[in-house]
């Protein structure tokens, strides 16, 4: 009898508990809108990430950086249409100053972050650099320009913004999504070329690789991913899009929604993984 009343008593105990605990975590997780950064939003995907993630949800809170605030006008076009819901700030990846005060001023206006996307990235600047077509045309200033810019840059990135992603959002994990091509994999490589960009992915890859392996010990996990948005009708590629299949040439809004798709199912068991806009997983 002592027995059969202390198994009753266990859950008449436990389920007013179990329901505040419930009802505690259900509005936690009501209470924090979800908020996203986009690195590299001034134009291309970037600025579109920010323009579909402030459509599909009211209540979600994006910043979105780029080198010059004042300059980007597409930014300020959304920030009149979104003014409670966007804020622009300057980063400019190759400033790692720049990166340390935009996490700052993350951290101190907006709490924790749920998605981190590293956007910029450049394959040709005018008269700085070219896409090299031979091993002659390589030149050092151009490949570690483009290093900086697509490697250093978003790693530098990752180390300022990590600290700030939590869980507690609307997604499964925070996740990081770093734009890489699926030029930077090695054993994809079977037309050569291209060797400052293709190089300079690939240390992409191995550096979120790598960091993911770290983010995933945290006792609050991160999942870190790497993305190939397909080839996309935007400024980087605008000087090669000759000989590519007018199917084959996304516009920004497709590949957009197919990204953010992939990134609305991460997991941790995707921690690492390298995927293409179709969500199919690239070899190294
Ligand atoms: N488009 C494609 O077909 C394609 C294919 C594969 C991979 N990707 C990758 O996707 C990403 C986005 O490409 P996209 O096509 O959107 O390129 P995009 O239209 O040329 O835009 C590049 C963005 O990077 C920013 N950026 C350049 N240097 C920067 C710096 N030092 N600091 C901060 N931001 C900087 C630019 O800002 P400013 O306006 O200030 O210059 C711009 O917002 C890139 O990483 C690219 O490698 C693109």
């Amino acid at each position: 009898m002592a027995g059969v009343l202390a198994r009753r008593k266990r859950p008449l105990l436990a389920i007013p508990l179990q329901i505040s605990r419930f009802r505690a975590l259900c509005e936690n997780a009501g209470s924090r809108a979800g908020v996203s950064l986009i690195q590299g939003a001034s134009r291309g995907l970037g600025l579109e990430f920010v323009r579909q993630l402030l459509e599909r949800n009211s209540k979600d809170f994006v910043v979105a950086t780029c080198r010059n605030p004042v300059k980007a006008e597409n930014l300020a076009a959304l920030k009149e249409q979104y003014p409670d819901r966007l804020q622009v700030l300057g980063l400019d990846v190759t400033d790692e100053d720049t990166i340390k005060e935009a996490a700052n001023q993350v951290s101190k206006f907006h709490g924790p972050l749920e998605l981190l996307v590293n956007t910029a990235g450049i394959l040709h600047v005018e008269n700085l650099v070219t896409p090299e077509t031979s091993l002659s045309k390589l030149e050092k200033d151009a490949l570690l320009l483009t290093f900086q810019i697509n490697a250093a840059g978003p790693a530098l990135v990752m180390k300022h913004m990590s600290p700030l992603l939590k869980s507690g959002g609307s997604r499964e994990v925070p996740v990081i999504a770093n734009l890489s091509a699926r030029v930077g994999s090695i054993g994809d490589n079977k037309l050569g070329g291209w060797l400052s960009y293709r190089a300079s992915k690939t240390a992409l890859n191995q550096l979120t690789k790598t960091i993911s392996i770290e983010l995933a010990r945290r006792r609050d996990p991160v999942a870190c991913v790497l993305l190939h948005p397909g080839t996309v009708d935007t400024d980087l590629s605008k000087p090669y899009q000759r000989n590519v299949a007018k199917e084959k040439l996304f516009t920004k809004e497709f590949s957009v929604s197919k990204l953010l798709a992939i990134i609305d199912r991460v997991g941790m068991k995707d921690t690492g993984k390298f995927f293409a806009w179709d969500g199919q997983e690239i070899a190294w």
